[in-house]
């Protein structure tokens, strides 16, 4: 059975739940629906135990982390709060907005966070994508300030290149690197898990259900949200040969009679005491079956059979693979 206590953010992170809860799918306005949906959701985490919270300033944008915040107003004690800045790609209020690593918006950029989640401090600050045109010592070392002045207790990253989480590291410790890791996406474990092992940094597989494949819940092609109508990994072409994987997962949890998503949760918490996923949801039950991943074993033959499966997904994770894995500038200095 997997272990259901505490796992460590890195040797230097706080210790916070084996799985969390990714707030993405928080997207819309912050209407009444979306602020219960959000209060549901953190009561459901937090009744599960289940208290690691994972945000962005882009996700809504910015509605994701007011619902977060005003979901865990009078119990922000009890969480564990991870939020991100510098991918301003898809903001709806500004299309031309680019990724920024600058230290100037890193001071700016988490004033509005700490505004918006109405706290005074956030547990992790990632930064979203390495921003291709600002050495990272710069970026890091304006993180490092804002843990100076009690801001920010801990710095992560997200989807960096090995050399860039390197460099980080040596101006200040990184607890932990987010990526996309699941049974449909194991393409880290070659090049960001090597170098964040040896350096004693936990990791946060994003996407662990694979935007819903791996629920068993995708079916046909309309039960696509709509903000992922545009994924390679959904798209007409890939779309059969990708529902045949997900039948896989659906078999092995049929075998086990829990949920394929706790399937595939669980293959992802046993890849190592390292590894916290954060899967999304807007739905308290969900929340709840998720956590019921930390009591499902999977047999040796079951775990193989699964790991097969990433080598012939069909379509690129990413509808924008360009900022994955990035490596940051050389500083001129
Ligand atoms: N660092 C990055 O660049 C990055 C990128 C992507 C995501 N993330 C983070 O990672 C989190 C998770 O990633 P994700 O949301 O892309 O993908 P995911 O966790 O793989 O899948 C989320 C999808 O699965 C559905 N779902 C969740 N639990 C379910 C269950 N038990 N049964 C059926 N359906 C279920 C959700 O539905 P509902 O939403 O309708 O409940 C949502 O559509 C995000 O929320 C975000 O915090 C980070």
């Amino acid at each position: 059975m997997t272990d259901t206590s505490k796992r460590k953010l890195g040797s230097t992170g706080p210790s916070v739940s084996p799985i969390g809860v990714g707030f993405m799918s928080f997207r819309t306005g912050a209407g009444p629906d979306d602020e219960k949906a959000a209060r549901d959701v953190v009561d459901a985490a937090l009744g599960s135990g289940i208290s690691f919270f994972d945000t962005a300033d882009v996700y809504g944008p910015e509605h994701s982390e007011i619902l977060l915040g005003r979901a865990l107003k009078g119990r922000r004690d009890e969480a564990t709060i991870a939020t991100k800045f510098g991918n301003a790609l898809d903001r709806g209020t500004n299309p031309n907005a680019r990724i920024n690593g600058s230290p100037e918006y890193v001071r700016a950029a988490i004033d509005a966070s700490l505004r918006r989640l109405d706290v005074d401090h956030v547990d992790l600050y990632y930064l979203h994508r390495v921003d291709p045109t600002v050495p990272i010592e710069d970026t890091v070392g304006a993180l490092k300030e804002l843990v100076e002045a009690g801001k920010v207790r801990h710095i992560g990253l997200s989807e960096a290149g090995p050399k860039t989480i390197r460099r980080a590291h040596a101006v200040h410790p990184i607890a932990a690197v987010q990526s996309e890791w699941s049974l449909f996406s194991r393409d880290i474990e070659l090049s960001t898990v090597p170098v964040t092992r040896e350096l004693g940094i936990a990791i946060v597989p994003y996407s662990p259900l694979g935007r819903a494949w791996l629920t068993g819940a995708v079916r046909t092609r309309s039960d696509i949200k709509k903000q992922l109508a545009q994924h390679p990994r959904f798209a007409e072409e890939n779309f059969e040969t990708n529902r045949a994987l997900a039948d896989e997962v659906v078999a092995v949890a049929a075998e086990l009679e829990v949920r394929p998503s706790q399937v595939a949760l669980a293959w992802v918490l046993g890849r190592g005491d390292d590894v916290v996923p954060i899967p999304g949801t807007r739905h308290a039950e969900y929340v709840r079956e998720n956590a019921g991943a930390l009591t499902v074993e999977l047999s040796s033959d079951q775990a193989d059979r699964l790991g097969k499966l990433a080598d012939q997904v069909a379509g690129h994770r990413s509808v924008q693979p360009q900022n994955l894995g990035t490596e940051a500038p050389e500083s001129a200095k």
